[in-house]
């Protein structure tokens, strides 16, 4: 709850400006999946296709961001919460700026990630489901967390004791099982373009 004696104030150079001057549309790409879905991947790889098409962008990871900002939380349903309040406000930040903002966490409420997506213009948040079976998530085990879980070493993990609820009915949905990262990221971008997201 905001204090009612804490003031907005406007600023001259707004986002209207900035947008203008870097001549693109402010964006939150919001990427949500089980951990090993290939979020970060398919994240990295679309930034280098969005910087390569001149446009100006930042990427928020989960396991960077964790490093820092969200250093201190868990894995808790509460922490988990308290992790994507602060994603969608710093995201919201950074579409103020101007920018096309790329996130990649894990976010399994379907609340949380509305949370964010209510906090930003109309066509200006993008859900993007990464749907990858969570056999092939435990079999890639890219960080060796599956296993940990299974040996009951990491408590509340997504998809084992832990619940993951995907998108209903996200602008966005991406299987991506057997293809390359490459291929898939072709893929999201041109139904990015499509759908008048991003321009080519
Ligand atoms: S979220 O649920 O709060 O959105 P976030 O995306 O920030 O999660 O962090 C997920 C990453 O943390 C995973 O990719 C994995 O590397 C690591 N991790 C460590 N413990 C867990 C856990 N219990 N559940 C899920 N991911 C975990």
């Amino acid at each position: 709850m905001t204090n009612k004696n804490i003031v907005w104030h406007e600023h001259k150079v707004d986002k209207a400006a900035r947008a203008e001057h870097m001549q693109q549309k402010p964006l939150v790409i919001w990427f949500t999946g089980l951990s090993g879905s290939g979020k970060s991947t398919l994240a990295n790889l679309l930034e280098q296709k969005l910087k390569n098409h001149g446009r100006y962008t930042y990427l928020l990871d989960g396991d960077n961001v964790r490093h820092g900002l969200c250093g201190d939380l868990g894995f808790s349903s509460k922490d988990r919460v308290e992790n994507i309040r602060r994603i969608s406000e710093v995201s919201k930040l950074f579409a103020d700026a101007g920018l096309i903002v790329l996130t990649a966490f894990i976010s399994p409420f379907r609340d949380d990630r509305n949370y964010c997506r209510n906090l930003l213009e109309e066509n200006e948040f993008v859900e993007v489901f990464i749907d990858t079976p969570i056999d092939i998530c435990e079999q890639r085990d890219p960080k060796g967390l599956y296993h940990k879980a299974r040996q009951g070493e990491i408590k509340d993990f997504t998809g084992i004791d832990s619940p993951y609820e995907a998108p209903v009915n996200p602008e966005i949905h991406l299987q991506y099982a057997n293809e390359s990262a490459e291929q898939a990221v072709e893929t999201l971008f041109s139904e990015l373009v499509a759908k008048g997201f991003v321009k080519a």
